[in-house]
């Protein structure tokens, strides 16, 4: 692992107030920058606001006052919103700085002195909401599809940067640096995009159309691009070009950007970096969106869910672990309060916050108060130690990937396991017995530790909560280092003060629940379990990854005669290889091209020499087995309830 990490979110508009969309960005960066800290590493988190253009004069009228009033306001509600959320970036820039000003103003001088910028003449389609130029390919019944409003039509002169240039080397870099735009789809839809020849960047606008922006240096009669000017803040905010942080943390810039701004990001920020002189970017880190009622939750559509007023409700810490494990990073997720509270419920009052409470009180109960010491250790504790050696490793991995759901979920299992070892344990039983009393020791004792490691794991996700929780397992308030996070270093005889419950449960109304859910047949709701049977908890049920898949190819397993290997699309930028026991039953032809349903989150395991990840279902007639179909018009990637 490099050791420096400079890591950015966009810079926001402030031509109306902070949204879930945004809150989750800015969480996921912190989160992020947390654990690289946790890691060992130099970080810089840098955010800020994004004041010119079009669309913040139109807001700032609507508002009766002058943009300058109008973005110092907004851009302080952005400022002061983030530490309500826990948010601890280095830097918060703002357009308007006059640093950024010259910054931009000195990169165009260099650009234009290189010849690379030019007047003409040009007639476009301009989108306030997306605030560029549109191609009519573009255009959804000549609707912009994002804001699902008519573009613009512009004629005027204006100054041009020589993009086109750029386009082969743009389409070598891509090609050739693999993880450069991570997930790989978002890559593959830029080198789709740059199939078709790409056009000269319009960086200008005339003061006679708009004047707020920051003046074009060879020319005082127009202003900026604003994308232009907004991009440059990334290097500007370092210093660019002789700042001591900019030549620290330049070489390692990670931007972290929602999956609408990739254009602008993967095509004209690497053209414009190009052409400046500037290495490009590290790594550009994309992310879908939250979805509310069907659509993108976007200040244009009016969709938009309060990130206070769910703190409220759920408090920051809860917000900020919901959003991060709920969002398949890269994925698209829907936003309801009743999932955020779903989710709560069962990871963080039920599963975790039942884990640390009733180890405690048990060990208070039983040790006088204090974390009982650990006798001789069994099979049951090996297992579990050797799961969290395993488990931490896994969620440092996941973290390096940017698959924060993925360490989150790791994390959600790990505390299922030391539940599961408890009720296995019977820690109340054993304190019944005297003779067992070392056993009960050592039961608690892991249980403790192991907690403690759950909290170490937590604490860039909810760092108020696990400092509480630190205080509740009579440890200090001081983070727990990352190598601390192994077996065995909870210290015996520390003592435990009477706990608190960290996440309290939150009763859901029925009127709130989903429609979904809502529509179960009363009878299934109050059906009493079988005798008997196992019932799966629900919260069991949503650990499963059930996705809709896209055979793209199928063969037989040399030396098998049951055996087929498909290789799937699960809309993940790359394919999956799944191996199913259907060779009877199926030719690899009949398997090919076919949607299914795939199991996405089953362990990988070898069958044959081949890694599968993943089970493809099929119903099982009498041992007669046939492929379950999903629908054609379903997208690989899907996810199916
Ligand atoms: O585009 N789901 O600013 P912006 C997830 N100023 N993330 C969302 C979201 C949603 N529904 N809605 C917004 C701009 N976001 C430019 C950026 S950078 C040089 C200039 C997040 O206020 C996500 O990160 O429209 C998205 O990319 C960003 O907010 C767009 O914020
Ligand atoms: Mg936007």
């Amino acid at each position: 692992m490099n050791n420096t990490f400079y890591i950015t979110t966009p810079i926001y508009y402030v031509n109306s107030h902070p949204h879930i969309g945004h809150a989750y960005t800015s969480i996921a960066t912190d989160v992020l920058t947390r654990f690289w800290k946790l890691f060992g590493a130099d970080t810089y988190f840098l955010t800020g606001t994004d004041e010119h253009g079009q669309k913040i004069v139109e807001s700032a009228a609507k508002s009766g006052i002058e943009p300058q009033e109008f973005v110092d306001q907004i851009s302080q509600e952005f400022r002061e919103m983030w530490p309500h959320l826990h948010i601890e970036n280095d830097q918060f820039i703002r357009t308007t700085d006059p640093e950024h000003k010259a910054c931009v103003q000195q990169i165009l001088q260099k650009i234009f002195d290189q010849g690379e910028i030019y007047l003409k003449d040009y007639q476009g389609l301009y989108c306030v909401g997306c605030e560029r130029f549109l191609d009519e390919a573009e255009l959804e019944d000549g609707d912009c599809p994002d804001h699902q409003i008519p573009p613009e039509s512009y004629k005027e002169q204006n100054y041009f940067f020589r993009m086109s240039s750029y386009q082969d080397w743009l389409v070598e870099e891509l090609k050739h640096n693999e993880s450069w735009v991570y997930p790989g789809r978002y890559r593959n839809e830029l080198i789709q995009f740059l199939k078709a020849p790409l056009q000269d960047l319009c960086i200008s606008r005339p003061k006679n159309r708009l004047d707020w922006g920051i003046d074009m240096p060879f020319d005082d009669k127009f202003v900026t691009y604003v994308w232009f000017d907004a991009l440059l803040n990334y290097a500007s905010a370092l210093g660019w070009p002789e700042g001591e942080k900019f030549h620290k943390y330049w070489p390692h810039v990670h931007h972290i950007i929602g999956k609408d701004i990739l254009k602008t990001h993967g095509i004209y920020w690497p053209c414009m970096l190009k052409a400046a002189g500037l290495p490009v970017f590290k790594k550009l880190v994309v992310h879908g969106h939250w979805i509310v009622g069907g659509s993108k939750m976007s200040k244009s559509l009016g969709n938009v869910v309060d990130p206070l007023a769910m703190k409220d409700h759920l408090g920051v810490d809860a917000l900020r672990y919901f959003l991060l494990r709920d969002m398949s990073f890269g994925e698209d997720s829907n936003f309801t309060e009743e999932l955020a509270i779903t989710r709560y419920n069962g990871d963080l009052a039920n599963n975790f916050g039942n884990l640390l409470n009733r180890s405690i009180s048990m060990s208070r109960k039983n040790f006088e108060g204090c974390v009982p010491p650990l006798g001789e250790v069994g099979d049951l504790e090996k297992d579990i130690r050797n799961s969290f050696i395993k488990g931490v490793e896994t969620c440092r991995e996941n973290i390096l990937a940017f698959q924060p759901h993925r360490a989150l979920e790791h994390v959600a299992w790990l505390s299922s396991q030391v539940n599961k070892y408890i009720d296995s344990c019977k820690p109340w039983s054993l304190a019944k017995q005297p003779e067992e009393r070392e056993r009960l020791g050592t039961v608690l004792y892991t249980a403790l530790d192991m907690a403690r490691i759950l909290v170490g794991l937590l604490g860039p996700v909810m760092p108020e909560k696990m400092c509480e929780a630190r205080k509740a397992l009579g440890l200090g308030a001081e983070l727990i280092l990352f190598e601390k996070l192994t077996p065995g270093v909870l210290v015996a005889g520390a003592e435990l003060p009477e706990p608190k419950p960290l996440f309290q449960k939150i009763q859901v109304s029925f009127a709130d629940e989903t429609p979904e859910k809502a529509q179960v047949p009363e009878k299934t709701k109050t059906k009493q379990p079988e005798m008997g049977k196992e019932w799966l908890a629900f919260d069991d049920f949503q650990k499963m990854e059930l996705k809709v898949g896209h055979i793209r190819s199928c063969r037989k397993l040399e030396n098998s005669t049951r055996l087929l290997c498909s290789e799937v699309d699960l809309g993940e930028g790359h394919l999956r290889l799944i191996v199913s026991g259907a060779a009877e039953f199926y030719t690899p032809e009949e398997m090919t091209d076919r949607r299914v349903l795939v199991v996405a989150n089953l362990k990988p395991i070898k069958l044959r020499g081949e890694i599968s990840e993943g089970m493809i279902l099929f119903s099982d007639d009498n041992g007669k087995l046939v492929l379950i179909d999903a629908p054609n018009k379903v997208k690989p990637g899907v996810t199916v309830h």
